[in-house]
């Protein structure tokens, strides 16, 4: 049984398409692995919603994921990590699931254990706390800043982050704060934004200060899955690439685009969509 079991994919979700930075993450790890993507396209954004209506969303994508099967669930979304990683779990039963919070953590620590450090994240995650308490408990001498940077993700779902200058302007309206001049490490704690990475490296830079490192989940969540694999003896026995699936709940126009843009190459995206 543990032999099929480890020959199912991975289901992946998120709120939207910024998960795939976690999912392209997985697949440079673990490229024999097959995967299942979910974006939640119709609910998106999940980061000004409430958390009961996210707990709302996620049961019935973890359902549906558990019932295609999976062998293994991704939270890839640090909103959905942050206040519906109990509902997740219940709903996942046996099937293990990692989110995207402890992974961000680790490595900031890893990176500053006694230093500054930066959060940036949606108001649901910032509201939630998630950030300084779980970083406060690895490590009580790092001093955290946490910030709602909301207009980030629309931004970036509509591809505008990626190209333009307005997203300089937008990463400057947020950035441009004292409170994070002292900061050694700046976390990305919403999985959209690795998408404007650069931006916000290159913003940084530019102010003439002592060098931010720039900390997202992606990497550190892949390496993550890779160990729940290797210890519960999960991992593929196939030897040959693993078949990825993108499904969303609303196949807009706009969200093609942007998941070719996020991806990288053509992707076809299936929708389906849950009763209310
Ligand atoms: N990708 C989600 C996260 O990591 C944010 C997008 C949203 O607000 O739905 O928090």
């Amino acid at each position: 049984m543990a032999g099929g079991t480890a020959s199912l994919p991975i289901g992946v979700f998120d709120s939207g398409l910024g998960g795939l930075t976690v999912l392209k993450a997985l697949q440079t790890q673990l490229p024999n692995e097959s995967l299942i993507y979910y974006g939640d396209t119709a609910h998106l954004p999940y980061g000004d919603k409430s958390p009961a209506t996210v707990r709302g969303y996620v049961a019935k994508i973890v359902a549906w994921l558990v019932a295609q099967p999976v062998k293994l669930i991704v939270v890839a979304c640090n909103t959905a990590s942050a206040v519906g990683i109990d509902r997740i779990r219940e709903v996942a039963g046996p099937v293990p699931v990692v989110e995207v919070v402890g992974p961000a953590v680790a490595a900031a620590i890893a990176t500053a254990p006694r230093g500054h450090i930066g959060v940036i994240a949606t108001k649901t995650t910032i509201g939630s706390q998630i950030y300084p308490r779980h970083l406060h408990q690895l490590s009580p001498e790092v001093q955290v800043v946490a910030k709602a940077t909301p207009l980030l993700v629309p931004m970036i779902e509509e591809g505008v982050g990626l190209q333009t200058q307005i997203a300089d302007q937008v990463i400057a309206y947020y950035l441009d704060d004292p409170a994070f001049e002292a900061v050694d490490v700046l976390v990305l704690g919403c999985t959209h934004y690795p998408l404007i990475r650069s931006r916000i490296e290159q913003y940084l830079a530019g102010k003439g200060r002592s060098p931010v490192r720039v900390i997202d989940a992606a990497e550190p969540t892949a390496a993550t899955v890779a160990g729940v694999l290797a210890e519960r003896q999960l991992a593929t026995p196939s030897t040959q690439p693993g078949r990825v699936r993108f499904v969303v709940s609303d196949r807009g126009e706009p969200f093609v685009q942007s998941a070719t843009l996020f991806f990288g190459q053509p992707i076809e995206l299936e929708e389906v969509k849950f009763e209310s």
